[in-house]
């Protein structure tokens, strides 16, 4: 889709469609006003019939409306005025164009980002525009065999998406959100791609070519360490997981230096299990397939990457991606192995589907040498974590509160949400073993609790957070897909610390 800004009146505009809000209780916006006026009233006759009340998502496409030259009049219901806010927009934005989905308007002007939304700029609305739009028209098709009926479902839809700004001096602005806006949303359909993907395709060594692929694009450094390296390091842990699988480990390093020299590193860390069949300690077979987004932290991290890359973003960002299978072989870890991590500390296995956190482990004391101002691990690691907070909040955990706070803040402004959970020296007791100075579990209760502590044994020379993504990562059902989460909470907490740098 190709996005513009404009600058024009909603009547004059000659377009496939333009798009214009009504509020409930009849009551018209700018845009829609201006309609009126110019049809004699023609919007408000409509209204009156009953045929659109206003309520929020609620949408009604009306043709060849008199006095206008676009072809079609797209209303898009607001909701309470006094309750419009962002997320009201937001929802605003994807009804509007998911009406047009199946429409033959590819030509489309919308007039909501003119709309008066709580504390919001003119960039900020236009940015949410371009991204929520992109959201609610991903598509994967990509190894669907019917190549042509996807053609020809392409051919539909908005194809050029201009948004109108009340004034001409906001031109400027509003640019700058569009790129904002479709730079994230880039990074969210990555992350979704690579999610979607199934795991026969989407192995270790493919996510391996896709962060190079995106070094050499971008133009920043990534390395990629494979098992004999792995060894020579001392990971133990992570060679652990990987042992009962065929395809080969890969531990991607990508680095993202923007900032100044002396500019202490964030680190993000992404679990990139790419299946998890759970090992010797066999998952279920209902719903299995889901394992394959095992690797979504991995993918959230990648897409990340492409986001900050793509905006130039002066923050030195270090990417590091453990990933591998977890699979049951001759050769897999059996419970009850004791494996020695990078770090010297011996773990017992007690049950191989606690493998995210074998992995990070390694890979968080690895994260040790860019002497980080932060280290933010991304990964579905339990399903307590969906139990505790369902599928719309990342469970937070950190070692310091300020660190927490900064991404419970832009969890909160990217509408990307993580709640913030405990992680008091309480439950360390539960990861005591009799025969190793760690367990990998720690029983039912609390689960996703336990896994933080077990993670916050490696991570204690530097600020660091964990977000359980188990929940938010994908949608079950029908709508059965990756959501790209948290892709737009880590880009606003990067955006947050390049702003506070320079
Ligand atoms: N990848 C899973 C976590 C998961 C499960 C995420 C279901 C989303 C949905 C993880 O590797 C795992 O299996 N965790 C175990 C830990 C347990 C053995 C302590 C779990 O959550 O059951
Ligand atoms: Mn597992
Ligand atoms: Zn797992």
């Amino acid at each position: 889709m190709e996005f513009s800004i404009k600058n024009g009146n909603v009547e004059k505009e000659l377009s496939d469609c333009v798009i214009v809000g009504v509020y409930e209780s009849q009551q018209l916006t700018t845009a829609a006003q201006a309609i009126d006026a110019a049809s004699a009233g023609y919007i408000a006759s409509i209204l009156k019939r009953g045929d659109m009340d206003g309520k929020l998502e609620a949408t009604l496409m009306l043709h060849s409306v008199p006095g206008t030259q676009s072809a079609r009049v797209l209303l898009v219901g607001l909701g309470k005025e006094a309750e419009f806010t962002e997320k009201q927009y937001c929802k605003a934005v994807r009804a509007s164009v998911k009406a047009l989905a199946n429409s033959g308007a590819g030509k489309v002007t919308t007039f909501l980002a003119e709309l008066a939304v709580k504390q919001l700029s003119t960039q900020r609305k236009v940015a949410l525009m371009a991204e929520a739009t992109l959201d609610a028209t991903y598509k994967f098709d990509a190894i669907k065999r019917k190549k042509d009926e996807a053609n020809d479902d392409a051919k539909k839809g908005i194809s050029t998406l201009s948004i109108n700004v009340a004034q001409a001096n906001e031109v400027q602005l509003a640019e700058t959100g569009l790129a904002d806006g479709i730079a994230l949303a880039a990074g969210v359909s990555l992350a979704k791609d690579l999610g979607n993907l199934p795991p026969n395709i989407c192995t270790p060594t493919y996510l391996a070519e896709q962060a190079l692929a995106m070094g050499k694009t971008y133009g920043f450094d990534v390395e990629v360490l494979e098992q004999d390296a792995l060894e020579k390091l001392g990971m133990g842990s992570f060679l652990g997981v990987t042992q009962g699988s065929e395809e080969p480990p890969k531990f991607i390093i990508m680095q993202h230096l923007k900032g100044n020299k002396e500019q202490k590193p964030v680190v993000l860390v992404g679990k990139g299990i790419t299946f998890d069949t759970g090992g010797i300690s066999l998952k279920p077979g209902s719903e299995m397939d889901e394992m394959k987004y095992d690797m979504c932290g991995a993918a959230s991290v990648l897409g990340t990457f492409k986001t900050i890359a793509s905006m130039n973003l002066g923050l030195n960002v270090i990417g590091i991606i453990p990933s591998c299978e977890n699979m049951p072989d001759g050769r897999a870890t059996r419970p009850g192995d004791v494996l020695t991590s990078m770090s010297g500390l011996t773990i017992e296995v007690l049950n191989t589907d606690a493998e995210g956190r074998l992995i990070l482990c390694d890979a968080l004391t690895y994260a040790e040498r860019f002497e980080p101002s932060a280290v933010v691990d991304v990964a579905t690691l339990t399903g307590a974590c969906v139990v505790a907070l369902g599928h719309h909040a990342s469970g937070l955990f950190s070692n310091n509160d300020d660190l927490a706070k900064e991404l419970l803040q832009a969890g909160e402004a990217s509408l990307d949400r993580a709640w913030h959970m405990p992680m008091w020296d309480d439950y360390q007791p539960l990861l005591d073993s009799n025969f190793a100075d760690i367990a990998n579990i720690g029983g039912r209760a609390g689960g996703s609790i336990t896994a933080a502590c077990f993670l916050s044994r490696f991570t204690k020379k530097y600020d660091w957070a964990h977000l359980d993504i188990a929940g938010t990562a994908w949608k079950s059902g029908k709508e059965k897909g990756g959501t790209g989460r948290p892709v737009p909470l880590l880009t606003e907490f990067l955006v947050a610390r390049a702003n506070k740098a320079n």
